[in-house]
């Protein structure tokens, strides 16, 4: 098997970090694994590897959002995760979130406006955060509180076209799924923002799990995202975050995206939602490889 990692996004780093720990699993589970990093030259180099199985361990773009399925696909060779569709579709957030509008699930107010449009005013009413629409791990995420004096001046490595939502206060809830089944809810507690450094340094965040919150919420985790996942199409793992401003109940619960490629390091949120199950890392991999198709 082909442990496919690196690769030239934002998120390489995160993923060969994701990869090397799948891939060490892996090996320890008795499959002969060899890792490839993704880069020009993939296509020729699976097709000398002819791998039975892709284990996809790449995060953001080119790897998560369909390009890598599109070419794994192409070549015939069954992969991890999500398919070209659903994969393209969750990594756009602007679609995606329209796909759950349509499946009644809520999510925030946003709307895709030009860099330009957004570094010369506010786009919309403080506060607000300005995203790339598809990129992960908070990669180029500016927040915008009530006390800025004026719009973001967004760096020129931001995408032409942005993605402005409306804050969504409140605690960082996430579930995984793992095929037809909802895993549990994790509450991530961090000192500020749950940025880059918050998800990948060692103690940056801390996580409760099973979450400690009403159960009608709990079970709202659960159930929204099955829906997303089926909603999306996705296969496989996945895993969807969300906010919970608690002062307003269960209509503070909003979805906040889809990720069709949950991160696998040591400090990830989905290996240690099925380790607190008793699914242990080796069997997580294990189950991805002996669900993938193409
Ligand atoms: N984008 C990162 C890898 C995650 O969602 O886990
Ligand atoms: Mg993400």
């Amino acid at each position: 098997m082909v442990v496919l990692m690196g690769g030239p996004s934002a998120e390489r780093d995160v993923s060969l970090s994701s990869g090397r720990e799948c891939a060490a699993a892996l090996r320890d589970y008795g499959y002969h694994v060899i890792e490839v990093d993704a880069g020009p030259d993939l296509a020729q180099r699976l097709t000398d590897a002819a791998p039975d199985v892709v284990f996809n361990a790449l995060h953001g773009r080119w790897g998560e959002d369909g390009c890598v399925q599109g070419l794994l696909e192409w070549l015939r060779i069954p992969y991890t995760h999500s398919g070209v569709l659903a994969s393209a579709l969750a990594m756009d957030k602007d679609r995606s979130k329209q796909v759950f509008r349509d499946a009644g699930l809520p999510v925030v107010q946003s709307v895709l406006a030009l860099r330009d449009e957004v570094r010369r005013a506010h786009v919309m009413a403080p506060p607000y955060v300005v995203k790339p629409n598809n990129e992960g791990s908070s990669v180029g995420v500016y927040l915008v509180n009530e006390a800025a004096n004026g719009p973001p001046q967004l760096s020129d490595d931001m995408p032409e076209m942005v993605m402005v939502e409306a804050f969504a206060p409140g605690r960082e809830l996430t579930t995984t799924v793992m095929g037809d089944r909802a895993l549990t809810v994790t509450d991530i507690l961090t000192d500020g923002w749950y940025d880059y450094d918050a998800k990948y340094k060692p103690g940056g965040s801390r996580h409760v799990v099973p979450a400690e919150i009403p159960p009608q919420i709990f079970e709202a985790c659960l159930d929204y995202s099955l829906r997303a996942h089926r909603a999306l199409g996705c296969r496989g793992l996945s895993r969807t975050d969300f906010r919970w401003d608690e002062s307003r109940g269960l209509d503070g619960l909003i979805l906040l995206e889809t990720n069709t490629q949950p991160g696998m390091t040591p400090t990830s949120l989905s290996p240690e939602q099925g380790q607190v199950l008793g699914i242990s890392f080796p069997e997580l991999c294990s189950w991805m490889v002996e669900d993938a198709s193409c």
